[in-house]
This record gives structure tokens, sequence and C-alpha cells, in this order.
């Protein structure tokens, strides 16, 4: 069966049970901000699974584009891909397990007519969150799947979303198809169900995961499902791989058409995986680049351009994109128009990407180049020598250091050196992890100084707005209970920004109290002093803050305000000596800032 036939076979079958087919959204998420692609057909739809009233009503379908960068080391097995298609059907509020189950059911025995001697499904436990799911199993007893092939997991294997750290989410129930020799083997937890093919999973969605990591019910039980086209290919194919499928065999043949006698399945699998993405991602406006979302494409299109290189073709030569990027357009062009309409667009910005890139992928033709690298980079460095055979001498964090120079991801380098017969020993990945959680934890610090501590405008107002905010966030802390996260802060000698974490609207009666409080605390005239603490007493002092942060440490220690005892914050400064220099405060606006982060706006008079 082709793709088209399968899509058309999908829609036909969903608005024959009443739902309204709509189209694929954008990679970008538009309606959900905790993602930074859209991974799964729900993205788009996040504010009608909170209750908001979509046109098409309350049972819709679609395929959506997704795009998956979790599962980047598995890319090139039978399964994982980085951009793939995802069918889906939705209920908001409307029909609930029996129904999906049902139809899923009849989908997958009466319409792809696959027998259900090969299906296995699994159902959520239950823990603490949320009851043992006996309503689906029974549904699906009922349906004529038996006892041994129903099984029961956990959160990890059978419980969806949030796909970022709040949303709609909930139990879901997952099937699988035997594509194994012989007898289908017991279903086992985890990721590696092997032999069997996981490729519609019904989700549940009946709670919202707060930030505070509750799940709460949300207001309407909602259906999301979702079925991995390229899978369902695979299966009604009699197909091993998703790579043998149409969506991928003319990408492949016009790889290998370059190969030199070395090349090896799973590598030209991976470049064209990569290539694919990033046609797609380039057409909804991902160019590539540094910042979080643009350095995907960028890195797709330089792991392609060093496999390719390596383990491919043996040469450095961009034109290699030619022709698997046409082949991609060719697949796609009448399903998403976008990638015939941006053609130029995309081969020009990509040609410019690997051109830029070649000349760095010049300079690491193979180990001994590494090794050189670093030299040049970092000369005083000595190498450590007591390395066991066949494991490359270079130290993680040298390998960082390059990283960082020249942009090549470890993903590159460990096949520079699988290409030269080597591998990396664990202690210098270790190593490398160290050093690059490091870089994060700094580069996070400088962006949290931008709102703390780091204060570019001394002024008297930002100041003296600057301390009210660390009132602002102990009060609200007194208000709503536990601890406030903080998201974010900004100050103008206008007024201040603050966002933290939480799941609703605040209530009239709890902005005033929040004004009330504040206020109070200015009357008081509390004084305001710092203290050098080392981070266990800023802890036992109940200090909020984040105590990595470097820019707040004189050696090993943090430097916490304190306003009178109220308040005890973990900041760079500075602040008014008495809270009696502030005046009057006042909340302006209080609104969403993205999924789970609420903003207050306010000034002092
Ligand atoms: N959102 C669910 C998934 O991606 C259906 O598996």
């Amino acid at each position: 069966m082709k793709s088209g036939e399968l899509k058309k076979l999908f829609f036909d079958f969903f608005k024959s049970k009443g739902h309204t087919i709509i189209p694929s959204a954008s990679l970008i998420p538009e309606n959900d901000s905790t993602v930074l692609f859209t991974t799964a057909g729900m993205h788009p739809l996040v504010p009608y699974l909170l209750g908001e009233v979509h046109p098409g009503g309350k049972r819709v379908a679609s395929v959506q584009k997704c795009i998956r960068t979790g599962d980047i080391d598995e890319v090139g097995d039978d399964v994982h891909l980085t951009f793939f298609e995802m069918l889906g059907n939705w209920s908001f509020g409307d029909y609930w397990k029996k129904e999906a189950i049902e139809w899923s059911f009849e989908f997958l025995t009466k319409v792809l007519k696959l027998p259900k001697e090969k299906l296995a499904v699994s159902c959520f436990v239950g823990d603490s969150d949320a009851p043992r799911d006996e309503e689906s199993s029974k549904v699906w007893e009922a349906l004529g799947i038996p006892k041994n092939r129903i099984y029961f997991f956990g959160k990890k294997d059978n419980w969806w979303g949030p796909a970022g750290i709040t949303g709609p989410c909930g139990p879901d129930t997952e099937m699988f198809y035997w594509t194994g020799e012989g007898e289908p083997e017991p279903l086992t937890t985890g990721d590696n169900k092997s032999g069997w093919v996981e490729i519609w999973n019904d989700v549940f969605m009946q709670y919202n995961k707060t930030a505070d990591g509750r799940f709460e019910q949300l207001k309407q039980k909602n259906v999301d499902t979702g079925m991995g086209l390229e899978r369902t290919l695979v299966v009604l194919n009699g197909k091993q791989s998703v790579y043998e499928t149409e969506l991928f065999v003319p990408i492949i043949d016009a790889l290998k058409k370059r190969a030199t006698s070395y090349y090896d399945e799973r590598k030209v699998y991976i470049v064209a995986d990569h290539i694919k993405a990033v046609c797609f991602l380039i057409a909804d406006g991902v160019i590539p680049g540094k910042e979080e979302r643009n350095y995907i494409p960028r890195r797709l299109i330089r792991d392609a351009m060093t496999v390719h290189y390596l383990f491919i073709e043996g040469s450095i030569n961009v034109n290699f994109f030619l022709e698997p990027v046409n082949k991609v357009i060719e697949i796609y062009r009448n399903d998403y128009p976008e990638l015939l309409n941006k053609k130029n667009n995309i081969l020009s910005v990509l040609l410019k990407e690997a051109e830029d890139y070649s000349e760095i992928l010049k300079l690491i033709r193979d180990v001994s180049d590494l090794r050189k690298l670093y030299n040049d980079f970092k000369p005083k460095k000595v190498w450590p020598t007591n390395n066991k055979p066949g494991e490359i001498d270079l130290s993680g964090k040298s390998l960082f250091d390059i990283r960082q120079s020249l942009g090549v991801s470890w993903a590159q380098m460990k096949m520079v050196a699988e290409k030269g017969g080597y591998i990396f020993s664990l202690e210098t990945e270790e190593e490398y992890n160290e050093s690059y959680k490091k870089h994060q934890e700094l580069s996070r610090t400088a962006s949290a100084g931008k709102f703390k501590g780091g204060l570019a405008d001394n002024s008297e107002e930002v100041v003296k707005l600057h301390t009210v905010t660390h009132l602002l966030h102990q009060a609200l802390t007194d208000i709503l209970g536990g601890t406030v996260d903080q998201k974010g802060a900004n100050i103008t000698p206008e007024r201040l920004r603050f966002d933290f974490a939480c799941p609703r609207k605040l209530t009239d009666d709890e902005i005033a109290n929040l004004e009330k409080i504040v206020n109070q605390k200015i009357k008081e005239e509390l004084p305001v002093h710092f203290e050098l603490l080392t981070v266990e007493e800023a802890k036992a002092k109940g200090a909020h803050g984040i105590f990595e942060d470097k820019y707040a440490q004189l050696g090993n220690k943090l430097k916490v305000y304190f306003i009178g005892d109220y308040s005890k914050e973990i900041c760079g400064g500075p602040h008014v000596k008495n809270t009696r220099e502030i005046g009057s405060f006042k909340i302006i606006k209080e609104e969403a800032s993205s999924a789970g982060v609420r903003r207050i706006r306010a000034v002092i008079k």
C-alpha cells in the first residue's frame, strides 16, 4: 500500500465517524510554547484540549508533519526517524475510551485487514496519579484481544505527555504489531520491544500537568491518538524498515549512486533521514544557526555531511545534496506544496551552510587531524598516554574545546574516530559530558544574569524595582504556598516584569493581596543587606534562587540578599538600603506569558 492510499483510508474512515479533516500545521509550534518543534499531532491542538472551541467541531483528524530530535541516536535503525508523519484522531471532550479503542481496532483489522492474532496492546498499570486502566483493557477483551496479549505497564510505557514541562497528558493504550519471526513473543517494557512494532497510540488526556508537578483534572476528557505513517506502511507492505518504504527509496538510491565501495546501509539511511528533515525545516522557516531551534538543521546538515564524506562518497562535495533534495520534493510535493514553493530557498540555504561547514570538515579528515587541531588550540595540554588499545588518546575536555571552537559535535567526532578504527573511552565520554554540562550551566547563568544580578541599568528607579521584585517573589510564595519558581524578570526604569511558574490565572483577590503585602513590607521600613554564604548555608536559611549561579559566587560563596527577615534571595544586587526608599507598589497586569507561566507587570509610584 502506498502512503497516499493509507492517508485516504484513514481520512475516509474518520470522516464516516463524524470527524473533520484538518490540515497539517507548521513544524514550528504556534499553539504550544513548551516545545521547540511539533513532535506530535496534538501540539497544534493544545488550546482545544484545554477547552477552547475548535472551528471543526469536537472530532477532528489529521496527518501532521513532525520532527523529533530526542531519538537522533536511534535514527537509521528500522523504526526511528527525525522527520515523520503522524496520523491522528481527536475527541475534544466528546467520545471516550470505548469509541476510540473500537475505532482503532476497526481501522486496523477491518480497513487495513491486519490479522488480530498479530496484535498486542498495553494499558496503564496505575499509580498514585491515576488509577489502573481497567476500562481500556475491558474494551480490548470485548473486541477479542486475548488477556495474555493485554499488558499493563507504568508511566514510562503507558503515559503520554506533556511533551514539554506542563500541559495535557494522560494514560494511553498502545497497539503493537508482530513483525518478528515465528510465534509472537511476550511484549516487554521499555523501548526495545524486539519483534513488535508500535503502530498506534490512543492517549486519554484527562489531566493537565502543572508546573509544580501535579496532575489536575482537565475541564474535559479528550482523546489524542497518533499512528506512525511510515511504520504502518512497513507493516502493511511486509517490509523490515521505514527506510525501505516509497518515502525513502528514491532518496536512498540517489545517495547510493555516489557511494564508493565502502558504504554501509545504515549510514546511508542516516543521511537520507537528515536531508529530508532539513528540507521540511527550511520550508517552515527554520534556517541553520546557533539558537536552540536553528541549531537542529545546522546539526543535521553537518552530521549528514560528515557521514557522507567519511562513509559514503569519501570526498567533500556539497553537490551531493542536490539529487536527494529533489527526490524529497518529488515524494512530498502534493501533500506539502511548501516544499516545491520554497525549493530555491531550501537549496540555497542548505548549500550555503554546507559550504561553510566543508571548510571545517576539511580540517578533520581523520583522527590525527583531531589531535593536530587540539594541539593548535591548546598547545600546553599534555595528552593522557595510558589509554587502552583501540581507544583514542584525546581527552574529553579537549574534544569539547574542539566542539566549541569549530562547532563539530560529539557525534561527528565519534564518526571520525570510528572511521579511523577507534572508539572514545568511557572516561573520555564522561569527561566530555562533564565539560558540556559545565558550559550549559555557565550559559544558563549568563542568561539568568540578564534578569538577576546583571542589571545593566543601576538607576535609582531600577534599583527600587529590583528590591520590590524580591518582595513580590516572597509575597507570591506566601499566597500560592510551596516555592514559586521564577521563570524570568525584566526591569526597566518604568516598570518591572516578573514571570513565574503557575498553572492558572491569579484571582483579583490574590492580586489585591499581593499589593497589600508588598506595600505593608515597604511601610515596615525593612533594612536590606547581603551576606556571603555557602550553598549549604543559603539553603539552610531558605533562600530563593538558582544555587549554581556563577555570577553570584564570590569564591565559593553566594551573595544572598535579606530584606528584614521577610525575603532571602540569591542575587547579585544592587538593592536599596531600606524598603522605605521604594514608594508605593502597584500591579498593572497579570497575564499568561507561556504555557504554565504567568507574568506580572508592576510599577512603583
Ligand atoms: N500524542 C500521542 C503520541 O505522540 C498520540 O504518541
